[in-house]
C-alpha cells in the first residue's frame, strides 16, 4: 500500500500537481498568435534559447507562433488543461479571469510606453501578475508590444470620422465601450481573422501596434493609419499555477530568471519595432500615416476618456490612480 501511495503521489494523482519523470526533459509548449519577427515572437524564442541552455537535458521548449496551436480565445483554457504550459496573451484578453487587468485598456491612460514600464515595475504593477492566480493562472512577467494606432479605409482625423464604421477589437469590454463612445461598431474577433476581414471589407478598421500592423500586413489593406497612441497592446506571460508549482524548485527558479531576461529582451525589441515597423509602413507608401495636432488629439481624448467612469468600480479607483502616477 505504501508503495502504491508513493507511486500515485509521484504521478501527481494524489497531490494534484504534475510529477515529472527524472530521466525525461520537461516539455514546455509556448503558444502565441503573432509572427516570429515581433516583440512577442522574438521574446518566446529568446526564452527557449535561455531555458534550453541553462537547463540542458532537463527542459525542452516548443514555440508555436501565428496561432498555429491555439488562438487567444482558447489558449488560457488550454493552459488550465495542461495542453500548453506558457502563453503571453495581450492584457486585453483576461477578462474571464480578472476584471483588474482591464486597467490596461483604458484609453489614454498612459502617456507613453515608458510610463507603462514604470507602472509594470512598481509594487502595484508587480502585484497585478497575481490577479488571475486564484483562477489557476500565474502571471510571470510583462512584455511590451507598444502603443495602439487606429487604422481604417477612410481618414480618421476627428473622433466623429469613426462614427458608423465597424472596427475589429480584442475581446475586451473596455475597448468595446471605447468604440461605442465614438458611435462606431466594435466586433470582437480573433487576431488571426483580422487581415481577411479587412481585405474582404467585413470590417472598416482596427486598432493595433506598429509591429502588428506591419507583420500581419494590415497596412496593405488599410488606406489610412492615424497615429493616435490612444492605448496599449502589452502582454502577460502566463502559466498555470498547477504546472508552475509542480516544477522542481531549482527548475522553477531558473525558468523565472529566463523569463525575466527574455522580458528585457522582448521589451527592447518592442521599442525598436515601434520605430522600425512604422518607418517601413511609411516607406511602403501603401498606407497614409495621419499625424494629429495637439488640439486634434485632445478631441480624441475627450471622446474616449468618459469610458473610464464606466469601468472604475470593476477595476478599482486606487488602481487607476496608481497607474496615472507613472505618467
Ligand atoms: C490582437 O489581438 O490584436 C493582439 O492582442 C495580438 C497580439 O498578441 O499582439
Amino acid at each position: 500500500m505504501r508503495y502504491l501511495i508513493a507511486a500515485l503521489a509521484m504521478a501527481g494523482i494524489l497531490s494534484g500537481v504534475p510529477a515529472f519523470a527524472a530521466d525525461e526533459p520537461i516539455t514546455i509548449k509556448f503558444s502565441h498568435v503573432v509572427a516570429e519577427n515581433t516583440p512577442k515572437g522574438k521574446g518566446a524564442l529568446k526564452f527557449k534559447e535561455l531555458a534550453e541552455s541553462r537547463l540542458a537535458g532537463r527542459v525542452e521548449v516548443e514555440v508555436f507562433p501565428n496561432a498555429q496551436l491555439y488562438g487567444d480565445n482558447k489558449v488560457l483554457e488550454a493552459l488550465l488543461l495542461g495542453d500548453v504550459q506558457l502563453a503571453a496573451p495581450s492584457l486585453s484578453k483576461f477578462k474571464r479571469y480578472t476584471k483588474k487587468l482591464q486597467l490596461f485598456d483604458l484609453p489614454f491612460l498612459f502617456a507613453d510606453i515608458d510610463a507603462v514600464d514604470r507602472f509594470q515595475k512598481s509594487a502595484v504593477g508587480r502585484d497585478l501578475l497575481n490577479a488571475t492566480s486564484e483562477r489557476g493562472l500565474q502571471g510571470l512577467g510583462y512584455w511590451h508590444n507598444g502603443m495602439k494606432q487606429l487604422s481604417a479605409n477612410i481618414p480618421l482625423k476627428a473622433p466623429g470620422d469613426a462614427a458608423g464604421l465597424k472596427f475589429r477589437i480584442q475581446a475586451s469590454d473596455v475597448i468595446a465601450a471605447q468604440f461605442e463612445a465614438l458611435d462606431a461598431t466594435p466586433l470582437k474577433k480573433p487576431f488571426s481573422e483580422v487581415f481577411i476581414l479587412l481585405q474582404t471589407k467585413g470590417i472598416d478598421g482596427q486598432e493595433n501596434t506598429w509591429s502588428n500592423i506591419y507583420s500581419k500586413k494590415f497596412f496593405e489593406v488599410q488606406d489610412y493609419i492615424t497615429e493616435s497612441d490612444h492605448g496599449l497592446v502589452d502582454y502577460m506571460v502566463v502559466t498555470s499555477v498547477e504546472f508552475w508549482q509542480g516544477l522542481p524548485d531549482d527548475v522553477r527558479e531558473i525558468l523565472a530568471q529566463c523569463i525575466d531576461e527574455a522580458s528585457d529582451y522582448a521589451n527592447q525589441v518592442a521599442l525598436e519595432k515601434a520605430i522600425g515597423d512604422r518607418a517601413k509602413i511609411l516607406q511602403s507608401g501603401r498606407s497614409e500615416i495621419i499625424q494629429l495636432s495637439p488640439a486634434e488629439r485632445r478631441n480624441w481624448i475627450d471622446a474616449m476618456k468618459p469610458v473610464w467612469a464606466e469601468f472604475e468600480d470593476e477595476i478599482g479607483a486606487d488602481l487607476i490612480a496608481a497607474a496615472q502616477t507613472a505618467n
